[in-house]
């Protein structure tokens, strides 16, 4: 009789807080747009050609900006193929006019860069 008391106040008492409780999730959810999101390595399909292993994190922290490369792409897992797919965006042009550029822009100003030649990014 007084254990089902105890465990019904218990009851009461996790229904009331639940709610508050995911109210405080949903704030510490709703971070600034440039904090680091996704997974820390992408690999990027190429076709026939080997993946790119993108580390995207890297990128996230050193560039502190997410829209240099998200303004050809939206924020999702598998977003370069779908725009491809769709006929919107052409097959290495991410390559060219985003990766291959800047790191390429860089160099010429002698600022740290990544890579320019094939087999640097398309890894076996
Ligand atoms: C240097 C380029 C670059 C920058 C800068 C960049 N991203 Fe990305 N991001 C990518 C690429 C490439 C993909 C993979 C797209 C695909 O799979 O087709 C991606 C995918 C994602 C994804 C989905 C995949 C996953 O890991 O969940 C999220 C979320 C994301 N980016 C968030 C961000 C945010 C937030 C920022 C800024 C803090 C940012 N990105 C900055 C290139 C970049
Ligand atoms: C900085 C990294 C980087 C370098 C350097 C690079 N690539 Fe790429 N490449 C990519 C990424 C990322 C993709 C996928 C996105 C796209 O298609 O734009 C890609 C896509 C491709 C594709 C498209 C295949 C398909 O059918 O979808 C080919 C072919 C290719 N690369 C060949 C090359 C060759 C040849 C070189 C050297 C002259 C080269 N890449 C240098 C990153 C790179
Ligand atoms: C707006 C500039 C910018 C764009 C766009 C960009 N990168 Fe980079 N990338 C950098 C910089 C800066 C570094 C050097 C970071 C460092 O080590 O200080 C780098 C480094 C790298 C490295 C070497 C990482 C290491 O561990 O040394 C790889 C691989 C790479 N980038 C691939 C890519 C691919 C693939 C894309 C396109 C999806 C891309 N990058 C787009 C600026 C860029």
């Amino acid at each position: 009789m007084r254990t089902g008391l105890i465990s019904g106040v218990i009851l009461v008492t996790l229904v009331f807080t639940f709610p508050a409780f995911c109210v405080l999730q949903d704030s510490l959810a709703a971070e600034p747009e440039t904090s680091v999101k996704g997974d820390r390595m992408l690999q990027l399909e190429s076709g026939k050609f080997p993946p790119v292993p993108f580390p995207h994190h890297l990128h996230q922290a050193k560039l502190n900006e997410c829209n240099v490369c998200h303004n050809m792409f939206p924020q999702s897992p598998g977003a370069i193929k779908d725009l491809q797919g769709k006929g919107v965006l052409e097959k290495q042009a991410v390559m060219n006019e985003n990766c291959i550029a800047c790191h390429k822009d860089r160099e010429q100003a002698g600022e740290a860069s990544g890579p320019l030649s094939c087999m640097e990014c398309h890894i076996r």
